[in-house]
């Protein structure tokens, strides 16, 4: 599979990665359509915030964030690895994989050594991406798991 990874804000796909990240994670957390869109026409890059879209002729496929916050109870990390999500029917093809790469590289890129994720259940699939476990916290009233990777 040939993936084009760039920032959603230099592509089409705007509105629609926007509707994707609000209906997965930001109504939930109170956030309007518009405050979703708002973040990602900011969220340039190559410094944290920038959120990236994968896409495939033309196809947006997924989306990752490298971030500069993520968990409420640990302002005290950053940069974050944020808002992976792959559409149900390009799952299982690598595509997340790349977007992960790609955050890392953003990351490596401006010099952070240490970046940080945080996960309800997918830390398998992260630590078989070289990610490790450290520890476990709260989000939203559910434990999820802090992990973190170091970046050489
Ligand atoms: C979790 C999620 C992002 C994974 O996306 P994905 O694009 O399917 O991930 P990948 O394809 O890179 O890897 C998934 C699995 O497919 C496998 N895979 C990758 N390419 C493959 C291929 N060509 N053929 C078969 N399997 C493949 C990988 O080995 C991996 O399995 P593993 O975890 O046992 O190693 C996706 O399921 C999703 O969006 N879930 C909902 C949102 C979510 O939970 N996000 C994470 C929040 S922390």
């Amino acid at each position: 599979m040939t993936l084009l990874i760039r920032p959603v804000a230099e592509t089409p796909h705007l509105p629609t990665i926007a509707a994707w990240l609000h209906a997965q994670w930001w109504a939930a957390g109170g956030y309007s359509l518009e405050a979703t869109e708002a973040f990602l026409r900011r969220a340039t890059g190559p410094a944290a915030p920038c959120a990236l879209v994968a896409e495939q002729d033309g196809i947006p496929l997924g989306t990752a964030t490298f971030d500069t916050d993520d968990l409420p109870s640990r302002p005290d990390l950053a940069p974050w690895l944020a808002s992976v999500l792959v559409t149900p029917e390009a799952r299982r093809q690598g595509v997340a994989t790349a977007l992960v790469r790609a955050v890392e590289g953003l990351a490596a890129a401006q010099g952070v050594r240490r970046l940080w994720l945080f996960t309800p259940d997918q830390a398998p699939f992260y630590a078989a991406r070289g990610w490790v476990r450290s520890g476990e916290e709260q989000y939203r009233g559910s434990p999820v798991v802090l992990m973190h990777r170091d970046l050489g």
